[in-house]
């Protein structure tokens, strides 16, 4: 047993009570995050600067009650060290002036090591949270799937319809595999630099798998994590690895979701019985109520409870099925934390 009740959950080990986080819980709808967010000036120079991304990671642990930190950054990082230019243009979202066209373009970024190497200063808000979290509590480290960063460098930005991207997927799909594979090569000295730096868990964050069609999402996405998830757990084999991957669930129906992990990330799309009927004996299972629900607290502890009855404390971790939104109240999320620990029998 360790010291973290998070750390033990993720193992599939028994643990007093089912510890819980939320996803995107470092974010806007704290104002105290807000604060420090304005004190930065932009939202990069907040992630570039160590003291107040701590800072904010340590905000939801004393703020709301969560079992474990998750590092203040964010997954596109990693491309703008790559050699693309991130910018985030306010109300519309990141943006990449250059996005990727053809295999020059591709050639010209950063590859593994030495675009890791660029993101020190993540690995320096890693080594200030260790030393401030309490001992029980877990730090989270993540990255964003290969698919899901390969989006926003293909696409130049956030898209509804994937065009761009799915027209390379199938006119062109040895660019696209090569746009992954080096994705991968630098995500695979990233994470292990973070775990190096003192992360206890890592989260891997497929956002927007939902936007591949089942039968091809193995072969684009689910290869490329588990490449990189088998990778670290043979490295390391004490550090438990979650995957996310929103959307997928008639790929989970199919029976095609395999390989080296401990967790399982449901989405709020995805019933929890279904996951725990195909996957609850292999994987520790993360989730799942829908992030809305947070409006109302009568709608989130009906959710909880009916998590709770399917899960009944066995081989899961409580989370919201996706982030978190901006506009919730703080008082609402603190109430879903307690009701988390109050149904699975914390004292
Ligand atoms: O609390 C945490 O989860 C840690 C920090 C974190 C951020 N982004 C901070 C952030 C994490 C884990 C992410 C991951 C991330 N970033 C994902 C995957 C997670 C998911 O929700 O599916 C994605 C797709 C991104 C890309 C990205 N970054 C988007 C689409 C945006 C929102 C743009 C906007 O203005 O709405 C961001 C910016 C971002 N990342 C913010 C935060 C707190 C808001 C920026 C601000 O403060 O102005």
């Amino acid at each position: 047993m360790s010291n973290k009740i998070f750390i033990d959950a993720c193992l599939g080990k028994e643990t007093p009570y089912t510890p819980v986080w939320m996803m995107r819980q470092a974010g806007r709808y704290l104002p105290d995050y807000q604060a420090v967010r304005a004190e930065a000036g932009s939202f990069l120079d907040l992630c570039h600067d160590p003291e107040k991304a701590c800072e904010v990671s340590l905000q939801p642990v004393d703020i709301v009650g969560v079992d474990a930190a998750i590092m203040f950054s964010d997954i596109l990082v990693v491309p703008d060290e790559m050699g693309m230019d991130l910018s985030f243009v306010k109300g519309e979202g990141p943006k990449f002036s250059d996005p990727i066209k053809n295999e020059d373009d591709l050639d010209r970024l950063r590859g593994g090591e030495e675009a890791a190497d660029r993101l020190s200063y993540v690995y320096d808000t890693i080594k200030l949270i260790k030393k401030r979290l309490p001992e029980d509590k877990a730090l989270i480290g993540f990255m964003g799937a290969p698919w899901t960063l390969a989006t926003y460098m293909i696409e130049g930005q956030g898209t509804k319809t994937y065009n761009i991207c799915k027209k390379m997927m199938y006119t062109n799909p040895a660019l696209l595999h090569k746009v992954l594979a080096k994705v991968t090569e630098v995500l695979k000295f990233y994470m292990s630099k973070q775990i190096e730096s003192g992360v206890d868990v890592v989260q891997i964050f497929d956002s927007w798998a939902a936007a591949i069609e089942p039968n091809k999402y193995d072969e684009f996405s689910w290869k490329y994590m588990i490449e990189i998830s088998e990778y670290l757990k043979s490295k390391y084999p004490d550090i438990p690895v979650i995957l996310f991957a929103k959307g997928i669930t008639g790929f989970l129906e199919q029976g095609k979701v395999y390989g080296n992990f401990d967790v399982f990330g449901v989405d709020w799309g995805t019933p929890m019985e279904l996951a725990k009927e195909k996957l609850g004996d292999k994987y520790v299972l993360q989730g799942n109520m829908e992030p809305c629900r947070l409006y109302s607290k009568e709608a989130t502890t009906e959710s909880i409870e009916q998590i709770q009855k399917i899960m009944n404390g066995k081989r899961h971790i409580f989370n919201l099925g996706h982030g978190i939104l901006p506009d919730v109240p703080v008082e609402n999320a603190k109430h879903f934390i307690s009701e988390c620990h109050r149904v699975s029998g914390k004292k």
